[in-house]
């Protein structure tokens, strides 16, 4: 059922019908499938493992878009948020159609739609 819920939208959106941006539950499932098994099924973290819903609050309370998907896209390549293990690098989930993000520093930028809907899903899980 929810498979064919996600799978109308996709429909959906392709016909450029439904514009509401990356989805977050296709972030989440992504996240299920790639990330959970490091970074926890609730994104807590653990020793040496970021707690992704603290992105924002680490960094003063401003939620740093660019960071999260240089990160995600792999541009942030040796660059750690911590000293210690690096995060692998996740060539296989650039694989797919391109879309545009406008972001924070009024820049457009076209990146994989599952990077998007990935960093769309972390930031909605801010605290
Ligand atoms: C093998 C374990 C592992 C997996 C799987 C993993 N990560 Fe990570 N992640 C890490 C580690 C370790 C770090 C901290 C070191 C670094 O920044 O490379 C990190 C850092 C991050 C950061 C930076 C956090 C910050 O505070 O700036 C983000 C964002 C992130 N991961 C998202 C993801 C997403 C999204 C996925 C799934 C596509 C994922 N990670 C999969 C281990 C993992």
């Amino acid at each position: 059922m929810k498979n064919t819920l996600l799978m109308s939208c996709a429909a959906i959106l392709s016909l450029g019908a439904c514009s509401t941006g990356p989805s977050t539950q296709v972030g989440q499932d992504l996240y299920e499938q790639h990330c959970a098994s490091c970074h926890g099924a609730d994104a807590r973290g653990g020793a040496q493992i970021p707690d992704l819903r603290t992105i924002a609050s680490r960094a003063g309370g401003i939620y740093p878009q660019m960071r999260v998907l240089d990160k995600l896209d792999g541009y942030a390549r040796g660059q750690r948020a911590y000293d210690g293990v690096e995060m692998p690098d996740f060539g296989m989930l650039l694989i797919g159609p391109l879309d545009r993000v406008e972001t924070d520093d009024g820049l457009s930028r076209p990146l994989p739609e599952t990077i998007l809907a990935l960093e769309a899903y972390l930031r909605s899980i801010q605290e």
